[in-house]
């Protein structure tokens, strides 16, 4: 049965189940995880940290008193962190954003971003726990923010908003989380990366490709501007607040997509 299965149990109830452990507390309390959540369990037998185990126990006041603990071998952790639904659709939008730039430099320069780290960003999380906490789900995320920018930026057009910066933007804005967050054995905050942030990280990898590319210095200015203003206010994260309407439209519509997210999905829990 799944974490979220045991969760359920009648009190004293038998319960056996695959999960992960993620770190132990006391002599013998551990945190074990699965795709469907996270449980405490108590056990004699001394378990490892990142390691898989099959537990069989009973349900007592929220805990698993396990009875016997078998680690399972040639296991791949990765079976145990939640999945994006759709990954070839989030992919198969995401490129359709990036081949509807109309400025060719602009979709050239994407392409030159995202092909090289396409691997890590295809399986990158959002978030350790708020909004697209999954594998694939920093893909989704920015599928969807691409699309509502190609959508809504074009509005603005003749009030001078450009519609490509917006949605360069908008696919660029949370590059930074490929290093921000690692994957295992546990969506976490990378022990180094995490020091700097997406933002920083994003922003400064962008600005690096932008001049090995050769981006106009002005359109690369604007660009890099878009990623760092994305959190909208110095509070939550941005060093400097949108200070162009493409910036903030990047942050409104990012912000929308997060917080739908989290309303939407919020019984896909992950995290702890
Ligand atoms: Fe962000
Ligand atoms: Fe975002």
């Amino acid at each position: 049965m799944w974490i979220s299965g045991v969760k359920e149990s009648k009190e004293g109830a038998e319960v056996v189940f695959k999960g992960v452990v993620l770190r132990k507390k006391g002599q013998y309390r551990y945190r074990v995880f699965d795709k469907t959540g996270e449980i405490w369990i108590d056990s004699d037998t001394p378990l490892t940290e990142g390691r898989a185990y099959e537990f069989r126990g009973r349900y007592k006041g929220g805990v698993v008193m396990v009875e016997e603990a078998r680690e399972l071998e040639e296991v791949d952790v990765s079976d145990f962190l939640p999945f994006a639904e759709n990954p070839e659709e989030n992919e198969r939008r995401f490129w359709n954003v990036v081949d509807s730039v109309s400025d060719v430099r602009l979709r050239e320069f994407l392409r030159f971003v995202f092909e090289p780290i396409w691997d890590d960003f295809r399986k990158g999380v959002a978030a350790k726990k708020y909004h697209h906490a999954y594998i694939g789900g920093l893909l989704e995320h920015t599928a969807n923010v691409g699309e509502i920018a190609l959508r809504v930026a074009p509005m603005y057009g003749k009030d001078g908003v450009r519609a490509d910066l917006v949605i360069a933007g908008a696919l660029l804005h949370d590059i930074g989380k490929v290093w921000e967050l690692k994957l295992f054995p546990k969506f976490e905050y990378h022990e180094d990366y995490g020091k700097w942030g997406h933002i920083f990280m994003g922003a400064s990898f962008v600005k690096e490709k932008g001049r090995e590319f050769g981006l106009p210095e002005d359109l690369l200015l604007d660009l890099v501007h878009v990623i760092l203003a994305h959190h909208g206010e110095y509070a939550k994260g941005s060093p400097v607040t949108p200070k162009i309407p493409e910036a903030l439209l990047v942050h409104l519509i990012d912000n929308l997509d997060a917080q739908m997210n989290h309303v939407l999905k919020s019984d896909r829990e992950n995290g702890g």
